[in-house]
């Protein structure tokens, strides 16, 4: 019977067959031990010369890494390894024999294995990465539609800028100027006018030159929006949602974060309620750790943020930064207009802002004042401003960074391990 690896468990003391690749192989002169991968999951094959006969055992023996094969045995219990099943091997049909795999078990450079990325993927560290990152996406997927979220779609091709005009990716659309988009924003409090509750899930580009372990070129953002909920309701969801997706992973992903030596305990502690702290306190800590020369009005840097997080072992909401340092259509705290009523969510153990989100200006004049001070001009903006013209209603929203919260979670020193192929500064290949 043909299965895969994740289906071992239905099939102890039974023989089945599975489509393999050999990751990597030990032999003595009796016995050979086969590494194997499906795609599914790693699991150890073992060949005993005297069951299977001498010119089988010397073809398994001679086994290349990374060469393709039908694999046929019996399922039996092993304590030691992360599955806990491995497969007596009684018989295999080689389908491809790789030659001079490159991407050896010695130690490479990382921009060696970041060239050979369509490769690198099937290694046991890189297939555990991206299984949590699939494991985020679906719980997310989960947590919104279980939560009454509608997903909507923004366009990724855009006349004008969501957050800011510096770091668009500019291009031609027929004879008019357009511009890859940078956030679905402005799209998605169109969609919860419509909608109420809605969510987003797609790429967003950034033509900023950062050239960080934080900073991609292209990354995935997940943004919600909501009607009729302020601030504070929105850092609810907030804390709701990032609780929903790491108790996730923790209950889908052991072996994955087992193979990643993540320490869970770590993640085990995120449950909501997170604590706040206002971008006024934060600056008082920061200047405390240290940092004498940060100003109130000074944004916070990677390091900052690193010292602000060192002090909670959950992720911290820095609230009510100055609006002159945050996007236009943050709504001023009326209760003093100079800071806005926002948050970023600071992941811990140094991962850094995984979540920006506010609540949004619903005045009209307000927003068009904010237009006005922002420098931005003419008509492309129309739109947007009806939505206060036409049934305004307090709403807040916020968009999570996929590949930073993949990092954190998976415990990924950089980002450009989170995504399949990533876009940076010096890399748009493979
Ligand atoms: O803080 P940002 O820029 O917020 C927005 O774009 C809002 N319009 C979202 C909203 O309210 N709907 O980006 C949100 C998150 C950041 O917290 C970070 O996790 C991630 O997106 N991010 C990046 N991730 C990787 N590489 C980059 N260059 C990133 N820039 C932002
Ligand atoms: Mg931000």
């Amino acid at each position: 019977m043909k299965t895969t690896i994740s289906q071992v468990s239905k099939h102890l003391n039974e023989e089945i067959t599975i489509g393999a690749w050999l990751a990597n192989k030990r032999s003595s002169g009796k016995i050979a031990f086969l590494q194997l991968r499906d795609g599914t999951g790693f699991m150890q094959g073992i060949v005993v010369k005297a069951d299977i006969g001498e010119d089988k055992f010397q073809e398994a023996k001679a086994l290349t890494q990374e060469s393709s094969m039908y694999v046929t045995g019996t399922i039996v219990e092993d304590t030691r390894s992360p599955l806990g099943y491995e497969m007596q091997v009684t018989d295999f049909e080689i389908i491809h024999e790789a030659v001079d795999y490159p991407i050896t078990p010695k130690e490479h450079g990382t921009e060696f294995l970041m060239d050979h990325r369509h490769l690198w993927l099937r290694s046991k560290r890189q297939h555990g990465v991206m299984k949590i990152r699939n494991e985020i996406i679906r719980a997310t997927y989960e947590f919104f539609n279980e939560n009454g979220y509608v997903k909507i779609d923004p366009p990724i091709l855009t006349g004008s800028s969501a957050e800011g005009t510096t770091e668009l990716f500019h291009t031609k659309y027929f004879e008019e100027d357009a511009y890859l988009s940078q956030s679905g924003q402005l799209y998605m409090e169109a969609a919860a006018m419509a909608f109420g509750k809605v969510f987003s899930f797609g790429p967003t580009f950034r033509a900023e030159k950062s050239k960080t372990r934080r900073h991609l070129i292209e990354f995935w953002m997940i943004e919600p929006e909501m009607a009729f909920m302020d601030h504070e309701d929105s850092l609810e969801v907030q804390e709701q949602y990032v609780s929903h997706v790491v108790q996730s992973v923790l209950k889908n992903c052991k072996i994955e974060l087992e193979a990643l030596g993540r320490d869970t305990g770590q993640l085990e502690k995120i449950q909501a309620p997170f604590p706040r702290i206002s971008y006024d306190e934060a600056i008082q800590l920061v200047k405390e750790k240290g940092f004498d020369d940060i100003e109130w009005g000074d944004d916070f840097g990677a390091p900052h943020e690193t010292a602000i997080a060192e002090s909670y072992d959950k992720p911290v909401f820095i609230t009510n930064y100055p609006a002159e340092i945050k996007a236009f259509y943050m709504k001023p705290d009326p209760a003093r207009p100079e800071v806005v009523l926002c948050a970023d969510l600071i992941a811990p153990e140094g991962y850094g802002e995984i979540i920006g989100g506010s609540q949004r200006i619903d005045d009209l004049e307000l927003m068009k004042q904010r237009y006005e001070d922002h420098g931005l001009t003419g008509d492309a903006y129309n739109w947007y401003l009806q939505l206060r013209e036409y049934g305004s209603v307090p709403h807040s929203g916020f968009g999570l960074g996929l590949e930073r919260t993949v990092a954190w979670i998976a415990g990924v020193e950089h980002v450009r391990e989170t995504i399949p192929f990533p876009r940076l500064l010096n890399r748009l290949y493979p």
